[in-house]
């Protein structure tokens, strides 16, 4: 499984056969639960399940059995799971135990037209086996096809379960207090952001505003599905407002669009339930793919990954508010080594790195504007082939060009370049880089600017550069570190 071309070695993929949305994300006892859309007799999408993988710090993963497939009610679509601490469902005798509550997709009676409902499964041997509650589904709406993606939730303030699901182009919110019986609360969404295709798989939760726990916000994250007019693909945009536990208010006017990420592959992200308080964090994972052209990436016995988990924040700058992303700490684990370099001017037609050659690896650098128009690095480079991350001064804004990143050719929106927007703190910029064996991720400023993006490099192509371009630019500091494998 290491040695297959493009198998991604730090990040999460399945053994075989296709993935993609992240489910059920939950910590409980020690682990942290990932499970996925899968499909585990080809690899390109088909009958859902769900996969699963099990991992202690977020990093390693151990491959676990099926965990739910398609019964009576339908296939298994995305979903979330939940600890029950005080067995309001009594399903765990008293004790507490993992709910999953998930979409059931199959199609009404006598028609094509799809039907959507949500369901629940319930696992009292911490998510090793799961039995389907015999009263599913429990909750429906036959005014949408599109129903589905619940992410629920204890909303301690007014101490009840709150699911919110995808409703067509909006979202809708519902109450509980057994999480079987479903009450309807509020919808948001209608003019609201952006509508270039179907809502999915969100998610609602509260963050510290600038690490300030008295000062919060709630963040909504909506991911919207491939339309063939726009050459973004699916994409995830963000709203950020206040929640009282039955609505919804975005703070900003309705026409304004954030994105998650200035790249095209993170797809369907939401985050884990349960993190304990005294850890505090909100990490989210997203899948490391587009619907564009997900079915077609070339890789053979498997298909996608996903993202590195991300512990998320909101900072404030200047009148807005962020969410930032930063890769988790755990990460740190892998480091095998270090190459190190501070204060060096960077002028153009020089490579300091030119003596490295690394497949898969962690870059963090800090740079200092001086007469340089752009600047950045060069990964996985050879004669032949580059995946540029730069930043352009003028315009103020950091890319990654994966024009000739190696095989592009399976699609033709696949190659190109993507742009976002971060500003330099007094004329310096940070940027934080992983790449993998076929995908890079750019961390930039305090995380507030990101691009995900795959890429599909020959093998050899390991080469690495820095650049300036039109004048020099100052290098404070550059780690880099080669990654060990999760895999070994
Ligand atoms: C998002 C999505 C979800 C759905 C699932 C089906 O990628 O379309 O809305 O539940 O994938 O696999």
């Amino acid at each position: 499984m290491t040695n297959e071309l493009y198998r991604p070695q730090f990040h999460f993929s399945p053994q075989q056969n296709w993935m993609n949305d992240p489910n059920g994300l939950v910590y409980f006892h020690g682990e942290y639960h990932l499970f996925y859309q899968y499909h585990p007799h080809g690899t390109t999408w088909g009958p859902m399940h769900w996969g699963h993988a099990i991992s202690k710090d977020l990093v390693h993963w151990e491959h676990a059995p099926i965990a739910l497939e398609p019964d009576e009610h339908g296939q298994i679509f995305s979903g979330s799971a939940v600890v029950d601490w005080h067995d309001t469902t009594g399903f765990f005798n008293g004790e507490a135990g993992l709910v999953a509550i998930f979409t059931h997709h199959d199609q009404e009676p006598d028609s094509d037209r799809p039907r959507e409902r949500q369901s629940l499964a319930y696992s009292s041997d911490f998510g090793r086996t799961w039995t389907t509650y015999s009263g599913n589904p429990v909750l429906t709406d036959s005014r949408f096809p599109d129903f589905r993606d619940p992410k629920v939730f204890w909303h301690t303030e007014t101490n009840q379960w709150v699911m919110i699901l995808a409703s067509g182009q909006t979202v809708s919110i519902y109450h509980s207090a057994n999480l079987k019986d479903w009450s309807f609360a509020s919808q948001f969404g209608d003019g609201e952001g952006a509508h270039f295709g179907v809502w999915e798989c969100p998610d609602l939760f509260k963050l510290p505003l600038d690490g300030d726990s008295a000062r919060t916000k709630w963040v909504m994250l909506i991911s919207i599905g491939n339309s063939p007019e726009y050459r973004e693909g699916s994409r995830t945009q963000y709203f950020i407002g206040d929640f009282d536990g039955a609505v919804f208010k975005n703070d900003a006017s309705p026409e304004k669009v954030r994105w998650l990420d200035g790249g095209r592959d993170n797809y369907a992200g939401v985050s884990w339930s349960d993190i304990p308080a005294k850890d505090g964090r909100r990490i989210y994972i997203g899948w490391m793919s587009n619907w564009k052209y997900a079915q077609v990436t070339p890789t053979e016995s498997w298909r996608s990954a996903m993202t590195i988990p991300r512990s998320l924040g909101l900072i404030s700058r200047k009148d807005q508010i962020i969410v930032v992303q930063q890769p988790v700490h755990e990460l740190n684990q892998l480091k095998s080594g270090i190459y190190k370099w501070d204060e060096t001017i960077i002028d153009p037609g020089q490579n300091l790195l030119s003596v490295l050659d690394l497949p898969y690896f962690e870059l963090e650098a800090e740079f200092e504007l001086q007469t340089a128009v752009e600047f950045g690095f060069k990964v996985r480079a050879s004669d032949i082939s580059e995946t540029v991350v730069g930043y352009e001064v003028e315009k103020q804004e950091i890319f990654v060009d994966r024009s000739y990143s190696g095989e592009v050719s399976f699609h033709s929106d696949f190659s190109g370049r993507h742009a976002v927007k971060v500003e330099t703190l007094d004329r310096r910029l940070k940027l934080h880089i992983l790449v993998d064996t076929s995908s890079i991720e750019v961390f930039a400023g305090e995380g507030e600017a990101v691009i995900t993006d795959l890429i599909f490099p020959g093998e050899k192509d390991q080469g690495l550069e820095i650049y300036a371009l039109q004048g020099s630019v100052k290098l404070i500091s550059l780690n880099i570190s080669p990654l060990k494998s999760i895999w070994t």
